[in-house]
């Protein structure tokens, strides 16, 4: 059982008790825009005096592709970047993941439809004070508005974008700060960041302390967001564990509007479940702490071959060959990237913090005899670096996003290292690529062994595991036929032709499908109670929702973006 600590207050942010979330008519849904509980444009200016003005009405991004506010020049310019995060995350209302830009404003619909608010959210608090937050978590609260907390608008499940919403805005909060820490778990450098830090400049500030920091792929992911609070892999993670296995304390506000600080000696309880247990879901994070880690050398290499002259036999003979070698490539602290379509391989990268070329070679090196023994030719390139982030810059590659449907699930180390359960293995991944999906290995290892003493929400089937792997089929803004298609095929066919090879195991919940049949134990494993338990402790108005979310089932989303409780069940349907 985990321990639910008795509250113990933060700096209280002088305010008044909430007012439950009760509104006038008496319905159990969030006030929508158009209702007769909307506030009034003065209630709303009153607000945004109370937030030193603030408040950010949304103007969707996409609004010069339609008419009447069309303008060629700057639609155009709006399409050339709408495929990468640039573009979104310096917005305060835009978002990533097709799926929920729904069709209303994007530069790919016809100018003649008007841009429309849909999923983006109403309002956003461009936060720099902690009482903003809990202002507008009080604003929310009062009004039974739906409550948004936004990042960078990363996230693939769209938990950072909602019909109606008021958002807290985060992404300003860029303070760094670094430091000694020393308590019984963990002696060493650490970096405080705030809640808008993004991956890259952690990065570079940790250099330039001779310090690396554990983060995604994808440089712009938001640390303190969803990042951490989801999980966290990156390509140090077989080194130092997973984001979440970094946080030594948060600094939080809660759905009350308490500042409260989370470690393992207070508040540790919450501590616990903002550690893995999902963004968006427990209270607003202000701040993070994270280990720092010495840097140094980094090798690293990219490797590819296509099916060009070979049979498809012979490719997969190699790729399941690859994956024997898996767990002899992490344990030595190696994370290894790999890319599969239906006529190519690619490991790009491998990533070796600390490693030195030649082991790091070594390593690949039964994988290219392999390759020769099949009579496959293959490109290959390694090389030493000073520190992660050369090695970062010179060998990750951009990760495009609204490109894309995902679904995913851990695999085992147990399937590679036996023989007969890797070849189903193979078959699964043929059947996934058969139906011109993408199949990407994040190979990792984060068992205790490398994590060291931590305490955390971490699915649990992460520690297990030898790789999470990630199937795609690809996103068209114009076809929502098909992309309902694809949706289906994910759910019904492609995650569970390798969930059924480990179906005990479980899937990470920042990049999977979040149509994911008991999404519940998928997502959270044996954790789901206890996080439940702790987020009605801190969030007892229910203002925290995503999609997928610890408690999200108890409220549904209708089509146009209406958000209502679920009826009980002695309730009317
Ligand atoms: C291109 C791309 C590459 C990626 N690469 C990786 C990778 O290498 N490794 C990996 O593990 N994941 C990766 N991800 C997934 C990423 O970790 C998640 O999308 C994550 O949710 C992003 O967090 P964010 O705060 O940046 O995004 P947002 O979309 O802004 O927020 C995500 C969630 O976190 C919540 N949240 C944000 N800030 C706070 C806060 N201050 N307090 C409380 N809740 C908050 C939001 O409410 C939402 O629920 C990638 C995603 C993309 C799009
Ligand atoms: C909030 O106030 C600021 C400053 O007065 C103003 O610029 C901004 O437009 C206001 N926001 C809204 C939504 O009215
Ligand atoms: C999403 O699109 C559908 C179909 O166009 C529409 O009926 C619905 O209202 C939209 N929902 C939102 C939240 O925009
Ligand atoms: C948000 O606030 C930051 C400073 O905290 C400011 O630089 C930025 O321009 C603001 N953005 C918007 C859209 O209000
Ligand atoms: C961690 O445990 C695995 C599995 O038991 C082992 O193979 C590996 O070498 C260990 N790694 C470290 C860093 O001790
Ligand atoms: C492979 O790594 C080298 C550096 O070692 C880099 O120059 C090259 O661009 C990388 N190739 C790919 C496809 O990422
Ligand atoms: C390997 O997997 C097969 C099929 O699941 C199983 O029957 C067999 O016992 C496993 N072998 C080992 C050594 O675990
Ligand atoms: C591979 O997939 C693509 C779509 O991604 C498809 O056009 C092509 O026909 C497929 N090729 C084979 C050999 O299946």
């Amino acid at each position: 059982m985990l321990p639910i600590n008795s509250l113990k207050l933060g700096a209280f942010l002088g305010l008044a008790a909430f007012a439950p979330a009760v509104d006038a008519s008496g319905s159990d849904c969030r006030c929508f825009p158009g209702d007769q509980c909307w506030p009034s444009l003065s209630t709303w200016d009153a607000f945004n005096q109370s937030v030193n003005g603030r408040l950010v009405a949304t103007v969707p991004l996409a609004t010069p592709c339609h008419t009447p506010n069309y303008n060629s020049e700057k639609c155009e310019v709006l399409k050339d970047g709408w495929l990468l995060p640039e573009e979104h995350y310096k917005s305060s209302s835009s978002f990533m993941a097709p799926f929920f830009t729904n069709g209303t404003c994007d530069p790919y619909h016809p100018v003649s439809k008007p841009c429309t608010l849909g999923n983006f959210v109403r309002y956003a608090v461009n936060v720099s004070e902690s009482s903003h937050v809990a202002k507008t978590l009080q604003f929310a609260t009062e009004h039974n508005i739906r409550f948004i907390i936004r990042n960078t608008g990363h996230d693939y499940n769209g938990k950072s974008t909602g019909a109606g919403a008021l958002s807290v805005w985060t992404h300003h909060l860029k303070g760094l700060e670094f430091k000694d820490w020393k308590d019984k778990y963990y002696t060493g450098k650490a970096l405080k960041m705030g809640a808008g830090i993004q991956g890259i400049e952690a990065y570079e500030a940790a250099q330039a302390q001779g310090l690396r920091i554990v983060s995604g792929e994808c440089p712009t992911v938001g640390i303190a967001g969803g990042y951490s609070q989801g999980g966290g892999h990156s390509a140090l993670s077989s080194r130092y564990g997973l984001g979440a296995d970094q946080v030594l304390e948060w600094e939080v506000i809660d759905g009350n509007g308490r500042f409260l600080v989370a470690n393992r000696q207070q508040n540790t309880d919450l501590f616990w479940a903002l550690c893995g247990g999902g963004g968006g879901t427990y209270g607003v994070v202000w701040s993070m702490t994270s280990k720092a880690h010495a840097d140094g050398q980094v090798s690293g290499l990219n490797l590819t071959f296509t099916t060009s002259g070979i049979s498809d036999d012979t490719f997969f003979e190699a790729v399941e060959f690859y994956n024997t070698r898996l767990p002899s490539i992490v344990d030595e602290g190696v994370m290894s990237l790999n890319f599969l379509t239906n006529t190519s391989f690619s490991i790009s990268p491998m990533t070796g913090p600390d490693v030195p070329l030649k082991k790091l070679k070594s390593l690949i090196e039964p994988v290219l005899n392999e390759l020769k023994r099949l009579g496959i030719t293959y490109t290959y390139q390694a090389e030493e670096f000073g520190s992660y982030l050369e090695q970062f810059n010179a060998q990750v590659p951009l990760v495009e996003v609204g490109v894309a449907q995902y679904g995913s699930w851990l695999l085992p180390r147990s399937i590679v290292t036996n023989l007969s359960t890797n070849r189903e293995l193979t078959q699964s991944i043929r059947t996934v690529l058969g139906q011109h999906a993408t199949f990407t290995t994040v190979a990792i290892n984060v068992a205790k062994n490398v994590t060291g003493d931590v305490y955390n929400a971490v699915n649990p089937a992460w520690r297990t595991a030898i790789a999470h792997v990630l199937m795609s089929t690809p996103w068209e803004f114009n076809e929502p036929e098909q992309m309902a298609e694809n949706r289906k095929l994910m759910t019904d066919l492609l995650v569970p032709s390798i969930s059924k090879l480990a179906p005990e195991s479980g899937a990470y919940l920042n990049e999977c499908d979040f149509d994911q049949p008991n999404w519940k134990k998928a997502f959270y494993g044996k954790n789901y109670n206890d996080l439940l338990a702790i987020k009605s402790k801190y969030d007892p108005h229910s203002l925290f929702y995503g999609l997928t979310a610890v408690g999200s089932d108890e409220w549904t989303v209708s089509n146009s973006g209406r958000m209502c409780r679920v009826a009980t069940a002695s309730g009317e349907n």
